[in-house]
Formats: structure tokens, sequence, C-alpha cells
């Protein structure tokens, strides 16, 4: 019999919203009278922005005439949407960013998942603790890590998120060849301001770390203090791989288009100690393993660079901000310690007790899902998560569901 990959061994349970879909399908066999709603996963919930629509359908016009048909595109994205990528999410900003550094993709998972495999088995993380489990996972599929005990996994750099730290964590107190960063952040929903991010910069340009940074969320950003993107910060483009998505912001969870940005001028080390530029070894990886996003995806995912496709995402992401706020207030009111909300889809609420104690709690007693802090770290213990990827009318029903068990 073929022999298995035996880091996967290493791995806990399942995947985290496996695990949550699992729990939730078994309530709902139990109790068929009771509509829940949910607040656990952060997938979008409003129809598509009219401009992607309407690019979409003409592509798919396109591709049925003789003169308009595609096969394969180009494997990093068509020129058309890279250049809007580089002018309006990084020159609009300050940040000098080529349409060629651009890879188009279908989703910042996958993304996020198959970067690490450009780098040496023996490389040292730094995760955050909290953190979207795809980056940990992915490093232990791939024999990164040790083996797990007591919610950690041995040789992984843990960088911890915590009430005391506002969530934003402190700088490894050792050395590290990889650091992830998520800001605004999944799950807590904290930011990081410039003065942090100026600080993770030069730690790696010192250090020579590698930062892989994770802005899905970047365009949930209300303060414009804020950094959206790690090239608002000098030196970035010597030190980050930035990571950006259309799902969130454009509701394309179920459609799939994403970008990653791996600048020329990144480098790492080959097996002979000479300098190996990361831009060629993520083009060679992704032209053989990847055949490009869909031509109609990538013409709707650029429909959101016109100026009416920019006023539709700014609704829609304002739409899902105005329940955020709704949840974070009345989380406040009802004296919880909370973050994120304000400029993050995401509420981290600390709970009594253990969180998936609370999880089934939320479920049996409100019938609102959430997602236990434990499934994204040891830290994420005593929190949950609240995503307000929702309708106005589901987050009033839940709050007035919710308000004993959180007020309680
Ligand atoms: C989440 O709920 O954390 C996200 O939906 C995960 C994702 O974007 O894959």
């Amino acid at each position: 019999m073929i022999r298995t990959n035996s880091h996967y061994g290493k791995l806990q349970a399942s995947y985290l919203f496996s695990e949550i879909a699992k729990r939730v399908r078994a309530f709902e066999a139990g109790n068929t009278d009771r509509r829940l709603i949910r607040m656990g996963i952060g997938d979008v919930t409003e129809p598509l922005p009219p401009s992607t629509r309407a690019a979409f359908h003409a592509a798919v016009d396109e591709m049925g005439t003789r003169g308009g048909f595609r096969g394969y595109g180009p494997e990093q994205g068509y020129p058309f949407l890279r250049e809007a990528i580089a002018a309006h999410e990084y020159g609009a900003r300050g940040c000098n960013i080529a349409a060629d550094e651009v890879f188009v993709s279908d989703g910042s998972k996958c993304d996020s998942a198959n970067i690490q495999e450009i780098f040496a088995a023996d490389t040292t993380i730094a995760i955050p603790d909290p953190v979207y489990p795809v980056y940990l996972d992915t490093n232990v599929m791939a024999g990164r890590t040790g083996a797990y005990a007591n919610g950690r996994y041995d040789g992984v750099v843990y960088l911890d998120c915590t009430p005391e730290n506002g969530y934003v964590p402190a700088l490894p107190d050792q050395p590290v060849d990889l650091i992830y960063l998520c800001f605004p952040n999944n799950p807590t929903g904290a930011v990081a301001d410039r003065a942090s991010l100026e600080k993770w910069v030069a730690f790696a340009r010192e250090s020579g770390a590698l930062i892989l940074y994770d802005a899905a969320y970047a365009a949930f950003i209300r303060d414009d203090s804020l950094p959206r993107s790690i090239y608002e910060i000098e030196g970035a483009r010597e030190c980050a791989i930035e990571f950006r998505s259309f799902s969130k912001n454009a509701g394309f969870t179920g459609v799939r288009c994403a970008f990653t940005v791996v600048p020329k001028e990144l480098q790492g080390t080959g097996p002979d100690g000479k300098p190996v530029s990361l831009h060629a070894l993520w083009n060679r990886r992704h032209t053989t393993k990847f055949n490009g996003v869909a031509y109609p995806v990538q013409r709707a995912a650029a429909a959101i660079y016109t100026p009416e496709g920019s006023a539709e995402v700014k609704a829609l992401t304002d739409f899902y901000m105005k329940n955020a706020r709704r949840l974070r207030e009345s989380l406040t009111q009802w004296g919880r310690a909370c973050v994120g909300g304000d400029n993050a889809p995401y509420i981290w609420i600390q709970v009594e007790g253990r969180s998936w104690d609370f999880f089934d709690r939320l479920l049996n007693e409100a019938g609102v899902v959430c997602t236990p802090g434990a499934g994204f770290g040891k830290c994420g213990e005593g929190h949950v998560r609240l995503s307000a990827f929702n309708s106005p009318e589901n987050v009033e029903e839940a709050l007035e569901r919710m308000a004993p068990v959180f007020a309680g």
C-alpha cells in the first residue's frame, strides 16, 4: 500500500470550519423547527455588485464569439487586471508595485498555503496565536513543525496575541525566517498602525526574515491613518509578500479571485548560498501548478476598479461594517470585553469557560453560530468570534437571541 505523508498525522482534528459545519449539521438534524443564524465562517451574504455582474456577463458573451473566445490565459493573470490592481490598490496609495509583481489566483487561502512550498523545509516560522488556521496547518503538512503537545506544535515560534497587547503581537525574541502577519486581523479584527508595521519591517530587514502579510480585509479599514498594505511602509519591498483577495470586498467567496504581490527585490538563499529571486521562484511555481483564473472572473474583478464598481464595493463593505458596529456596540453595552468591528468585519469577544462550550451554548440557547476562539490557537481559548457578514435583519434577531447568553 502507498505510504502516506506522516506529517498529516500531527494535524489536530479536522479543519476548524469543517468541524463547525459538522456540529451545526448535527444540531439542525435534531432541531428541524429552529432557524439558525450563521455568524461563524466569514462568508459573504450579499449579491455580487452590479458592475462585476455586468462585466462577468459581457465576458461570457465575448467568449461565445469566435473573435472573443479565449483558451488558456496567462497563468499570472491578464494584464488588464494586473495593471488595474497595481494602479488602484498600490499606485493610488503611493506604493510602488509593478503589474508584473502581481500574481492573480483563485484565492488567498490557496496562495497563503502554497507560498511556503518555495521555502526550505527547515525554515523557522513565526505565527501569531490566534491565527487563521491555514498558515499553521499547511506548515504542519509540509513537515515544518514537530509534534503537537499542550495546544502547540514543537518548532514553531508563536506570537501571542492577548488582551494585554491589544491582540497585536510583540516581535519574536529569537531568530525566525518566515513571519506570518494578518491585518486587519482574522480572527481578532485587531489592526496594526503604521508604527507597529514599521517595527516589523525594520525587524525583518535587520534579521533577514521574510514577512507574509495577509491583507485580505484591507477594504474594511475605516481609519484613514491605518496602512492598507505593508508596502505603505518604507523598505517592505525588500522583506514582504502580500496576499489580497476579492472575496470579502467584492463578495467573491464563491466566484474565486485573489492576488499575491511578490516584489522583484525579494531574495532568498539557494543551496549554494547564492541569492535566488523569490519572484522568479513563485512565477515558476505558479506557472507549473496553476492555469490561471477564468477570463470572465478576471473581467468581473477588474470591474471593481471602475468608478461605479468602486462605489459599489464601498457600499458593500459599509453594509457589513454597519453590522459590525451594531454587534460591537451591543456586546460592549452587555459588558463584554471585545475588539474588532471598527476596521474589520470580525468581533473578538472574551467569554467565560472554554470557547467550544460557549460555541455549543450559543448554538443551543440562541440558535446562533459563532467561531470558537480555541480553533484559532491556544491564545484563542476564552474567546469567540462573530462575523458581521450577514443581513441587518439577521444581526438584529441574533442580538435579541444572544442577549441572555452574553449579558446574562
Ligand atoms: C474565516 O471565517 O476565517 C474565513 O472565511 C476563512 C477564509 O476566508 O478562508
